[in-house]
């Protein structure tokens, strides 16, 4: 797709370092996300984005660097202070609570705001996932692994962030299913969310975004508009590694 760009940093990080242990896997990355944009995070497996991703939402420590969101430092906050701060991550592997009901799952997604939960958010959620309102008193053990991951979207999207990030959200999914979640992704950027996007589908992944970022061995490589990324060397390299 590309353009956007033109805004602020909505999401701002600078010499990001993470390390499991002793083994640094994220080697001084720096990024940004503006308002309104949305940014995917391309790479090979392994490359370090989960951990980036995870790092921003304060699920595992920095070793080093700064992450400013809306003008807030937030990388010493704890995750729950980063969700209320409107970052909200639906994690890699559609992890959604197998026993609860389709609704009771959605509430979760509710809690960081409202302890109780909020039930006056669930008709927007419906409206945008018709597919989750047929299924509301259902266990999500029934779903589908494609119903599943939306219902893990839709979790996300309930918590009214500001910033989405989406860690695969096509893993092991259908290819209709992954359209849809890709397509519901771009219309909450046109209402004003900013998404976070890490993709294996690089295609499909630069047609909604504006902004593409290349991770590769826990570095970003290259950047640039989307819609100048498909077919370059850089993105070939990415993949590839150099000739
Ligand atoms: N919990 C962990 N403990 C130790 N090393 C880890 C852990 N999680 C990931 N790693 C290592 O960190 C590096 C980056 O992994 P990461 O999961 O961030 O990559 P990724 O780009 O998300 O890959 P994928 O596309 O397969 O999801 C890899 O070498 C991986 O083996
Ligand atoms: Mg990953």
């Amino acid at each position: 797709m590309g353009a956007p760009r033109s805004t602020a940093a909505l999401l701002e990080v600078r010499d990001l370092h993470v390390a499991y242990g002793t083994a640094e896997v994220v080697h001084g990355a720096s990024f940004d996300v503006r308002a309104g944009e949305f940014v995917v995070l391309l790479g090979r497996n392994g490359a370090g984005k989960s951990t980036m991703l995870h790092a921003i939402s304060g699920l595992i420590p920095k070793r080093g660097g700064t992450v400013r969101f809306a003008g807030e430092d937030i990388g010493a906050a704890a995750p729950r202070h980063i969700v209320r701060a409107g970052v909200v991550q639906v994690l890699e592997g559609h992890r959604v609570f197998h026993s609860l009901s389709v609704e009771d799952n959605l509430l979760i997604g509710t809690y960081a705001r409202a302890p109780r939960g909020d039930r006056s958010k669930l008709d927007r959620i419906y409206t945008l996932f018709p597919e989750m309102a047929e299924k509301r008193h259902d266990a999500a053990s029934r779903l589908s692994g494609g119903q599943q991951q939306i219902l893990a979207v839709a979790q996300g999207v309930i918590g009214d962030p500001k910033l989405l990030i989406l860690d695969e959200p096509s893993a092991g999914l259908a290819p209709i299913v992954i359209d849809r979640i890709l397509d519901v992704a771009a219309a909450l950027c046109r209402e004003g969310m900013s998404i976070l996007l890490v993709e294996q589908i690089v295609e499909k992944a630069l047609r909604h975004a504006h902004h593409c970022y290349l991770v590769d061995t826990g570095r970003i490589v290259g950047e640039g508009p989307a819609d100048t990324m498909l077919g370059s060397d850089a993105l070939h390299e990415a993949y590839l590694g150099k000739a």
